[in-house]
């Protein structure tokens, strides 16, 4: 008997692992889920009502009212909010109430791909494919200032390497959950492919786990 195909991406931000995810659930036909959007849902609640960010009362209420198909992708999108998300995602009681809900969605019988920062080593650590997916940081800012300016907005780069350099050390530091790869993950370093290489070399690794029969 085949299980459902699970694909689990992690990375850090700006990593290009959330276009990676959503190429391979077209891909694949599988739902995606963006698990920083839920993050992300727990700090606009709070900056909404005026809360601080270690609040951990409220962002536990908040937490539990996030609902995955309610998810405001472009509210969500703002460079402030993600690195809110990063501030509440340290709160071990948030992470718990948000893990059950992204487990939850990756239980679907259709299978499914889930990106985020923990999903290969706690959400879903029996997920037939893990991928690690990173870049240097320069060419992360260099990627974030560009999708920034494509949008007719204008940065700093100097101030978007600080905020990324930042960004990853809360990530990959924090006690509960700290962004890392599983044991059993495939590195995709992207700093010089193109998306397009990006998905094949994630789709060949996908085809060869599916046919080694790791989804049986
Ligand atoms: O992927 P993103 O930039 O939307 O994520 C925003 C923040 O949410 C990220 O900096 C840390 C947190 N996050 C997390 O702790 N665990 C996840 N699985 C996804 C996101």
């Amino acid at each position: 008997m085949t299980r459902p195909l699970l694909i689990a991406i992690d990375g850090p931000a700006a990593s290009g692992k959330g276009t990676l995810a959503r190429r391979l659930a077209d891909y694949f036909h599988l739902p995606h889920l963006d698990t920083g959007l839920t993050y992300r849902a727990v700090a606009h609640m709070l900056m909404e009502k005026g809360w601080p960010l270690d609040d951990e009362a409220h962002a536990i209420e908040a937490a539990k009212l996030v609902d995955l198909g309610r998810l405001d992708k472009h509210a969500l999108s703002a460079h402030a909010v993600g690195d809110a998300a990063s501030r509440v995602a340290v709160i071990p009681e948030v992470r718990k109430i948000l893990v059950g809900k992204q487990r939850a969605f990756a239980r679907q019988p259709s299978g499914a791909v889930l990106d985020g920062r923990d999903i290969g080593t706690v959400v879903c650590p029996d997920a037939n494919v893990k991928l690690y997916v990173t870049a240097s940081a320069k060419v992360r800012a260099m990627r974030r200032l560009r999708d920034i300016e494509s949008r007719g907005g204008s940065a700093d780069f100097a101030e978007i390497l600080a905020d990324i350099e930042r960004r990853d050390a809360r990530d990959m530091g924090r006690e509960d959950s700290p962004l890392r790869p599983a044991e059993d993950a495939h590195l995709l370093d992207t700093s010089e492919m193109s998306i397009e290489t990006a998905f094949l070399a994630a789709k060949a690794l996908i085809d060869k786990a599916l046919s080694s029969g790791s989804t049986a």
